[in-house]
């Protein structure tokens, strides 16, 4: 039915129930899809040839924009912050009032920088960053068969919108719900426009107020795509959900973080920088 899901990064811990909610998402039709993704570390690289690659975040830190005392410090933060964002031993509440620790003040430090409007291009032309392997041929697919791609972040709105613009496809079927900048009216970053969304609220509580759930309430087959357990709640705010397919790419501390996600997501993929098995569903489906 689906050959990518032989390749050995593949792991379902219930394969019958996963084919019968693919076979119902192929009967139910393109016209009743739509796919919920994350944006950094899954539908960008995690890395590339033992290095990491940079989230959307990490891509205005490192940038020329920012003084080096201000790179340090946004350093520090992600060092601090970023293994308690993945500790498999503790429980979102826990983990909840860090991550909004850590989101306001690499915020507030950004917003210290003086970066401009008319920087974002380069910034991101400049930066590592890269999408993974096949993501021509699933922004391509959805858009011919006019599945909206509804894509919910917790990175920066402004920077993740020029990457898939520098790609060729940001099509009229992606909408993105993100943190966005606040420029003034000479284009200098001001601050970032609210609810901050960080890992661990992405949810109704900050979609409520944007109109783009209450359009898709007929797209009830969904297909989820996200790289941490805070991923999956993004479609919570659709009123009838019928089939949903989740799929979760484990991409750091593997073997510690294999059984919460086996639970969690409908398929694993472990170690995996491509989306051939998203796409080789959807050739399926589509
Ligand atoms: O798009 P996504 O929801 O995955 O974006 C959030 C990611 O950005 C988090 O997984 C987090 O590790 C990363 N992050 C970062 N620097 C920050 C805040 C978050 O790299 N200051
Ligand atoms: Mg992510």
């Amino acid at each position: 039915m689906v050959p990518e899901l032989q390749k050995t990064t593949v792991r379902i811990q219930q394969p019958e129930r996963v084919m019968g909610v693919i076979r119902a998402i192929k009967e139910q039709g393109s016209s009743k899809l739509q796919v919920i993704s994350d944006f950094d570390m899954t539908l960008s690289r995690f890395g590339c040839n033992g290095r990491r690659c940079p989230t959307s975040h990490n891509i205005l830190d490192n940038s020329h924009v920012i003084s080096e005392d201000g790179k340090k410090k946004l350093k520090d933060l992600l060092h601090h912050y970023y293994p308690i964002e993945i500790d498999p031993n503790r429980s979102l509440e826990e983990k909840r009032p860090l991550m909004v620790e850590w989101w306001t003040r690499a915020h507030e430090l950004l917003s210290q920088q003086r970066i401009q409007k008319g920087d974002i291009a380069q910034i991101v032309r400049e930066s590592d960053v890269m999408l993974r392997d096949g993501f021509n041929e699933l922004f391509d697919q959805l858009h011919k068969y006019n599945v909206p791609m509804f894509i919910f972040s917790a990175g920066v709105g402004d920077i993740l919108e020029e990457i898939i613009r520098q790609a060729n496809v940001f099509y009229p079927n992606v909408n993105v719900v993100s943190n966005y900048m606040d420029f003034d009216d000479s284009g200098v970053l001001r601050c970032f426009k609210s609810p901050l969304i960080h890992t661990y609220n992405k949810n109704n509580s900050v979609l409520q107020g944007t109109a783009y759930f209450q359009q898709l309430s007929t797209r009830t087959s969904i297909i989820l795509l996200g790289d941490s357990m805070g991923d999956l709640t993004m479609a919570d705010g659709v009123p009838s959900v019928e089939n949903i397919l989740k799929i979760g790419f484990l991409n750091d501390k593997v073997e510690e973080r294999r059984g919460k996600y086996l639970d969690a997501y409908d398929i694993v993929l472990e170690s995996d920088e491509t989306l051939d098995v998203v796409n080789g569903i959807l050739r399926y489906i589509l």
